[in-house]
């Protein structure tokens, strides 16, 4: 149910955004996430094998909530659906892109930057959006001048989130989890350096005091 994916975003705290240049690194990033104390990952389609890459972990879904991440057509929302998507999240908020979603059944978190957009989600029916980029957009008193109209909606900030300030968004009312690339760094990944991206992980979750 979308309640249960919500939820499983929201107890994992923290979404690394990752992009991965092929699918054999799927596996091995995963192991390294989990090592890390990381319960939930957004797999980008910015490379040609991100759909790839969360069809590889479906075996997964018992420790690693697998999301769709830079999705922005409904074919597109088809093709992470197909491959085992629990939920997606786009940069931005296309009416097409949120009913494709939700009539399969997969969560979607798209990007609002105004409160119009947030209007537009809520009136499409959903709980949760991602603000992004969200330290361009002001953070944490984004999400607190959003929850004044918007009181139900939940924000998942993105964009400029670190080490530094990832507890102080979290601990904003109507956050609903951080999400933020910093803790796999492009570099690790093409080195395939999983210990420091496992480190990165746990630093990160110690950091939100989880
Ligand atoms: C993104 O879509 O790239 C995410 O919001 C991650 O942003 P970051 O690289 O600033 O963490």
């Amino acid at each position: 149910s979308f309640g249960r994916m919500l939820e499983a975003v929201a107890s994992a705290r923290l979404v690394p955004v990752v992009s991965l240049a092929s699918v054999e690194q799927a596996l091995p990033l995963a192991d390294a996430l989990i090592a890390g104390g990381i319960a939930a990952v957004e797999i980008t389609l910015r490379t040609a094998s991100g759909v790839g890459a969360i069809a590889a972990l479906a075996g997964y879904s018992d420790r690693l909530t697998v999301g769709a991440g830079t999705v922005v057509s409904p074919e597109q929302l088809d093709e992470v659906a197909d491959a085992g998507a629990e939920f997606v999240i786009s940069p931005g908020i296309d009416e097409a892109v949120v009913r494709r979603s939700l009539a399969r059944g997969i969560l979607p978190i798209p990007g609002v930057a105004t409160a119009s957009e947030v209007q537009l989600a809520q009136r499409l029916g959903l709980g949760a959006v991602k603000a992004f980029p969200a330290s361009l957009l002001g953070g944490p008193g984004f999400v607190r001048a959003m929850r004044g109209p918007f009181p139900e909606m939940r924000f998942l900030p993105s964009g400029g989130v670190s080490l530094a300030n990832a507890a102080e968004y979290l601990a904003t009312p109507g956050v609903l989890a951080v999400s933020g690339s910093w803790m796999v760094p492009d570099d690790a990944v093409a080195s395939s350096d999983w210990e420091r991206i496992a480190a990165l992980g746990a630093a990160a979750m110690a950091a939100l005091g989880a």
